[in-house]
Order: C-alpha cells, then structure tokens, then sequence
C-alpha cells in the first residue's frame, strides 16, 4: 500500500533517532535471513527529513551521508543488536506473558511489533519532541503506552504497572549521559522496580573511534570511503541553506584543530578537510558532534559489575560482545571485519542486568 510521506522536525537529541532507523531498515534489506524489521523499511520509505525545516545541520550532513556516502555497515551491526534484543525480550516474555516492557529512549524503534505476543503491556518512553514524531507516524497500538518524558523524571516510574513482571530496553541513548546520571538513574530502576531486568547498549571507552574504524578496511577501500564522505558533503553543502552553512562555519571556527580553512564556500572546506590527518579528522568530527547536539555525556561502561558496585541490589546476568552468537557465513566481508572489530574493542556492548 503506497502511503503518503511524513515531514518530521527533528532537532537536537531526538534527532538521532534516525540512524538506527536506517541501520534496521538497511539490514532488513540487506540481510534478511537475519533480521528483518518491516516496520522500519516501511518508516524509511514514508519520513521526509525536512532539512531546510531542521535548526541542525549536523542531522542533514549526516543524513545525506548516510543515504549517499559509501559508508561501511556500521548501522547494520546497530541492527544486529536489535535481533540480541528482541531474543532477550522473547526469553522473558517467554516466562512473564503478560509483563510490561519499557523501551527507553524508543525514538522510532518498532520492536513492539516483532516480539507482541498478545498480553504484554508495552511502553515507548523518550522526550517530549521525540514521542510528537512517533505519534506522527506510529499511532499508539493497543497495549501500548507511549510517555513523554526524561528518562530522568522519576515520575515515569510510577506510570509502569509492576504486577506482571518489568523488563527494560534501552539501545544506543545511555551515551548521552554524564556517569553521574547513570547512577542515579540505575539506583531509580532498583528502588521502583525490584527484580526487573534491563538490557541495553553502551559505548565503551576502548573504542579507537574513526582512525582505527578505518583502519579496519584495505587501503583502496579507505580511500573510495574518504571519497565518497567528502562527495556526500559536497551534495548537502549545494542544497542547505545559508544560515544552516554559516553555523557549520561558526562550529569550525571554534574547532582544536591545527589549520582552519581560508574562507567561507565548499572549496575551502573541502581544501582543509582534505589536509587533515585521520586522527585530526576524528578529534574535529566529535567536537562538531558534541556542538551541534548541544550535549554527549559520553557515559561509556567496559564491565556492568561498576554498576553492580555502585549499587548493590543490581546484579549481572549477561555481558559482553554478545555477538559471538550471531551466525556470519551471510554476511559480507565488510560486516564481518566490523564485527570482529566490535568483539576486539569492545566498541559495542550489550548488557544485561537485574535492578
Ligand atoms: C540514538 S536514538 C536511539 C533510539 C532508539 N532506541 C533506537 O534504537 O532506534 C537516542 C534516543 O534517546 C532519546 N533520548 C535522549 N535523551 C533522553 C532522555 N533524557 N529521556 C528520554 N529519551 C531520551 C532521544 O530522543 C532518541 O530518541
């Protein structure tokens, strides 16, 4: 069934809810087998990022990137975790049929329609800008709650209904926050939801970032990804409009690095981009990142067992590069390089604990 498209506005924090998105629905494309998630193919093909209507240029960088830029799979690994989920979730569900499962920071993640067993009571929990653009385009089901609030707000707390067992998802938003916070907020889930689980995903602080991402791939393969980033910067840069290109050189004007460029238009960008080494390009990516989302905590974990000692209700159930599990002989070399890249930094775990 054709349906129309959707604007959304998306801007700050919320905005980031895109990539996973089309990490799924790219996955779903790509590797069927594995992992299929209509839901999002079906969300990828209806939003109209608006980009002109978006007071973040860094959100229309990125998505002309993403759809244009040759870029390794790095958000079908993003997808590779959503199965780990939904197979945890399963399990749970398995043993609590009528539980309620949080999914905090839910942004546009459907996992709802691919574990719905028929009884359990579902929340879809993010900030208020966030839940508007859900509600645009996921109506809320039956048995499911969308809440429009900080992860923050103890308040949330109390709209679960604890009397069938609680389980937790969280996928790529503890990022966002400060060590402190995460204390905090994991000694909430201990006090208002005894013996629920909880899974989710966090960065670690061994992940090499950019330079060593790219080092992953053979050199021509480098330099057709360099190649391809700049060209999908160039397509944004033709169609932003001016304010949106004069932030970008507000930001870069503010940047660490050791040569900034000699004006204002695409030239001169692309001429001092190109000069910069990896490492540079890696430092300039997370400042701009960190300017234009207004705030990343950068909260990163190695070993759950820091939080079981910051609070001594919770405990460990599983951890670790949990995609050990995960059968690659269809996958592609690039998808296998980042995965083994991911088991070897730590770059992307997944786990999961008792509150
Ligand atoms: C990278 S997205 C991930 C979205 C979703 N979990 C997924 O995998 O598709 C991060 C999400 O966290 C949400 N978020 C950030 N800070 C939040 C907060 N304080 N309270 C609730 N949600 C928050 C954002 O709005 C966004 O939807």
């Amino acid at each position: 069934m054709q349906q129309d498209k959707v604007k959304v506005k998306l801007s700050g924090i919320p905005a980031s809810m895109l990539f996973p998105l089309w990490g799924r629905a790219q996955l779903g494309k790509e590797y069927s087998s594995l992992f299929y998630d209509a839901k999002a193919v079906e969300l990828v093909e209806r939003i109209d990022f608006d980009l002109a209507a978006s007071d973040m240029p860094f959100m229309g960088i990125l998505s002309h990137v993403f759809r244009k830029g040759n870029l390794p799979p790095a958000f079908g690994l993003v997808a590779l975790m959503a199965k780990l989920f939904d197979d945890k979730i399963n399990t749970y569900i398995t043993e609590h049929p009528r539980a309620s499962v949080v999914n905090i920071g839910s942004g546009l993640d459907a996992t709802f329609y691919r574990v719905d067993n028929g009884l359990i009571h579902w929340y879809d929990l993010d900030l208020p800008a966030g839940i508007e653009v859900r509600k645009q385009l996921l109506p809320e089901p039956d048995r499911v709650t969308y809440i429009a609030k900080s992860l923050l707000d103890p308040s949330w707390c109390k709209d679960i209904n604890t009397e069938n067992g609680v389980f937790m998802m969280a996928q790529a938003v503890f990022q966002f926050f400060e060590e402190s916070e995460m204390k905090q907020f994991f000694s909430m889930l201990a006090d208002n939801f005894p013996g629920g689980e909880i899974v989710f995903t966090a960065m670690s602080r061994l992940d090499g970032g950019f330079r060593e991402w790219m080092d992953m791939f053979p050199p021509e393969q480098r330099d057709a990804m360099r190649a391809s980033l700049v060209e999908a910067l160039k397509d944004w840069w033709e169609k932003a409009p001016q304010d949106q290109k004069n932030k970008v050189n507000d930001v870069i004007a503010t940047l660490k690095t050791p040569t900034k460029p000699n004006g204002a238009e695409w030239s001169d960008l692309e001429a001092w981009w190109t000069q910069l080494s990896d490492t540079e390009k890696e430092e300039a990516l997370r400042d701009l990142m960190a300017a234009f989302f207004g705030r990343v905590g950068m909260w990163a974990l190695e070993d759950a067992n820091e939080i079981a000692k910051w609070d001594n209700r919770i405990t460990v159930i599983d951890q670790g590069s949990l995609l050990k599990n995960v059968p690659r002989d269809s996958l592609s070399a690039d998808m296998r390089r980042v995965m083994d890249y991911s088991e070897q930094s730590g770059g992307f775990n997944v786990f999961h604990l008792r509150v």
